[in-house]
């Protein structure tokens, strides 16, 4: 099967996942899936396209050695791209979505993913705008077009979160969830425990292209706030924004009292919080959540007080199976690329009616 994408972003995750297909070509071979990256946006570095496939992995290299996919200013728009896509003759059309967040208003990533499923293909993205500000805009928009929107890279990497609830746990509501969900935060948390500056830990995220494009993002607690808002727009149907979760984040200030919890045999952690309010099911209306992003002192036997580093872990409460906890040890780039490659898996099973027994 033939599986025509097009990358909008082509930045850490974006090559991290060009990669990814490189490396897991065998498999996919014997899955009988040709990925063909047949075009590749980008804000700086120029657009390129080629119905017969592009060499991406070539690309990717070129880019993180300071080079561009082409020409600069871009030949192409999003929206070209996408029309052009749309033309191809292939048996699926998917759109991966790799933008950076914006937090104020998740643009342009939502109109990215709009004009794709009303073009007729596929959306996978790693971006929480689009989740985070128009979940059901967009999922209503992926209902009618018959197609797929898929966000696993949202919360959690490549940790299966969204498709855990989905795929295995028919009938179960979710109540609440807490969680320590920033990678960068946790492990700028974890290194002021052992007594290292603020400024060095968050360097050391950045180089390795896990801080967002915009540090602040991570540090003032806004990526935490978009990730609160995505989960409760999916599994409370809460229809919020980042901009409604009450939010503090970390700063330099915080090493004495993330020392002072180590004496005291706890952890500083910084935990996204989300709570049903009122039950949806008696009203019509959405249901009222409370939603948080913000320092806590945990206790050394609470799930989220033991996680070092970029590890994060989430806690669903829900009604039918009591508390679920998923813990993810080791964070990073090929983690979020992985769960692009798992969205698009699941996309071709569908196409294919075999969905689940693609790798067994
Ligand atoms: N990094 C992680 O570990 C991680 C983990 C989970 C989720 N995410 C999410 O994944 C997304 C990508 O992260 P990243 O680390 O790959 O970011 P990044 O390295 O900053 O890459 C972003 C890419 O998007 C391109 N871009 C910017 N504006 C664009 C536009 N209007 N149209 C098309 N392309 C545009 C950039 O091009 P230029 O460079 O030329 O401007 C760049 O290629 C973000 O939404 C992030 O929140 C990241």
């Amino acid at each position: 099967m033939r599986v025509a994408l097009l990358l909008l972003g082509f930045g850490h995750v974006g090559r991290r996942f060009v990669h990814l297909l490189e490396e897991q070509r065998a498999v996919l071979d014997a899955a009988g899936v040709t990925p063909v990256v047949v075009g590749i946006a980008t804000g700086r570095h120029g657009s390129v396209c080629l119905d017969a496939g592009l060499d991406a992995a070539r690309l990717a290299r070129e880019v993180a050695g300071g080079g561009a996919v082409g020409p600069t200013p871009s030949a192409h728009t999003a929206d070209q791209l996408i029309a052009r896509l749309a033309a191809l003759d292939a048996e699926v059309r998917v759109v991966v979505e790799t933008t950076p967040l914006v937090i104020e208003s998740g643009e342009p990533a939502i109109s990215h993913v709009r004009q794709a499923l009303r073009a007729g293909a596929h959306v996978v993205s790693a971006n929480k705008g689009p989740v985070a500000h128009a979940y059901d805009d967009l999922a209503a928009e992926a209902q009618r077009a018959g197609r797929e929107f898929l966000f696993e890279g949202a919360v959690m990497d490549g940790i299966p979160v969204f498709n855990l609830v989905r795929e295995t746990m028919p009938g179960v509501t979710v109540l609440g969830f807490r969680g320590v969900v920033n990678s960068t935060t946790n492990h700028i948390l974890t290194a002021m425990e052992q007594g290292e500056p603020f400024a060095s830990a968050l360097a050391r995220m950045q180089a390795a292209g896990v801080a967002e494009a915009d540090p602040s993002l991570d540090v003032d607690g806004w990526d935490a706030a978009a990730k609160v808002a995505a989960m409760a727009n999916v599994w409370m149907g809460a229809g919020i924004t980042p901009q409604a979760v009450a939010r503090t984040g970390i700063g330099p200030a915080d090493a004495g009292w993330a020392r002072e919890a180590v004496a005291r045999g706890h952890h500083l952690k910084l935990v996204a919080y989300g709570q049903r309010r009122r039950e949806a099911f008696s009203t019509k209306k959405p249901p009222d959540v409370f939603v948080t992003v913000g320092l806590e002192e945990l206790e050394a036997d609470d799930p989220l007080a033991q996680l070092d580093g970029q590890a994060n872990a989430l806690e669903l409460h829900t009604d039918l199976l009591g508390r679920v906890v998923i813990t993810q040890r080791d964070g990073g780039l090929e983690k979020t690329a992985y769960a692009l490659f798992s969205d698009l898996m699941r996309i071709v099973g569908q196409e294919r009616k075999d969905v689940g027994r693609l790798f067994r």
